[in-house]
């Protein structure tokens, strides 16, 4: 089993990886719980053994349950069983389900503490691990939400046996990214290595930036074009699939303003093929309205602000030539 240590004074906190270390849970309980609310889906159907008073909640599935409803039944279901502010919240499932716990719990009382259990590779790379929390509007997603740090995260690489073949795309899409953001070449790795190495990047990032006031934008490589597709195509693409498009066209959103070249475009489409994704999206879309989702999404401060490769590494660049985003969604279609 491996620990990574998210470093954040007197929040900071471990991330466990490895084959069977969802056992090890109770150690990070805190001393004070009495209950443990588990926040779920259905078809999760993961179990974890207790000692303490448990109660099993069940939220909806996809982004259409991401929803400040969903989190506002959650706090009265709370409320109903008697869940105290000394007690604790696990969240278990893929990132939605890891990121409406934790928001549920960051509201509630004025803030409970959680452990999140991601049981899909794009969780464990990602959405479990660094605080974000939230839940989609209408109007855009992850619009609302929080910055709570759990008190673990446990990836257990035993609850991904079941994985559906699609959710590994999805998760795949997020570990492409890393490799723009510094990690290791992880094409020779193995699974639990992967994991590891995503979130030794993510950490560090996360360690130096915890609110998103700088560097920590650049873990929204290709998202920016991704979550405007996901809304726009009312998330039958799922995240994964989105990123990984949305990474091909930020490539090419740098190569027409000259940061990077040709290599680096080919080298972008050598990472998402080894990963299997696909970085077209085989139909037309309304390229005005991607381009005006753009500026909904809350990565845009001033303009629309893109992550962007260049001779820097990514960072986030502010990008004023509108016909150079529209352009290169051609090579996304
Ligand atoms: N998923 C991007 C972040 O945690 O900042």
């Amino acid at each position: 089993m491996k620990e990574i240590k998210v470093e954040l004074a007197d929040r900071s906190y471990p991330v466990l990886v490895g084959s069977g270390c969802l056992g090890r849970i109770e150690k990070y309980f805190p001393e004070s719980a009495r209950r443990v609310a588990i926040v779920t889906q259905e078809q999760i159907g993961i179990e974890i053994p207790f000692s303490k008073d448990f109660k099993v909640f069940e939220i909806g599935k996809g982004e259409t349950a991401k929803s400040i409803e969903t989190v506002i039944k959650l706090c009265r279901e709370w409320v109903d069983w008697g869940l105290t502010r000394s007690d604790i919240v696990i969240g278990l499932g893929g990132g939605m389900v890891t990121d409406v716990a934790a928001f549920a719990a960051s509201i509630y009382h004025r803030g409970l503490n959680v452990i999140n259990v991601p049981t899909t590779l794009l969780g464990m790379v990602d959405a479990a691990i660094g605080g974000k929390t939230g839940v989609n509007l209408p109007e855009g997603k992850n619009l609302i939400g929080t910055f709570w740090q759990p008190k673990a995260v446990i990836c257990d690489i035993d609850t991904l046996r079941t994985l559906p073949e699609r959710e590994w795309k999805c998760g795949y899409g997020e570990v492409a990214k890393y490799h723009f953001l510094g990690a290791d070449d992880m094409r020779e790795s193995g699974l639990i290595d992967t994991v590891v190495e995503c979130i030794k990047v993510k950490t560090s990032i996360v360690a130096e930036d915890e609110r998103e006031t700088g560097n920590r934008a650049i873990l929204n490589y290709g998202h920016t074009l991704a979550h405007a597709l996901e809304l726009e195509n009312k998330f039958t693409l799922a995240h994964g699939e989105a990123v990984a498009v949305g990474i091909r066209y930020a490539a090419q959103v740098a190569f027409y303003l000259g940061r990077i070249g040709e290599d680096r475009v080919a080298y972008h489409e050598e990472i998402l093929n080894h990963y299997g994704l696909q970085m077209k999206l085989g139909k037309r879309v309304d390229i005005d309205r991607i381009i005006s989702l753009f500026s909904k999404d809350k990565k845009s401060m001033d303009g629309i602000t893109f992550v962007l490769d260049g001779d820097l590494g990514v960072e986030p660049v502010l990008v004023q030539d509108v016909n150079i985003l529209m352009k290169a969604m051609e090579v996304v279609q």
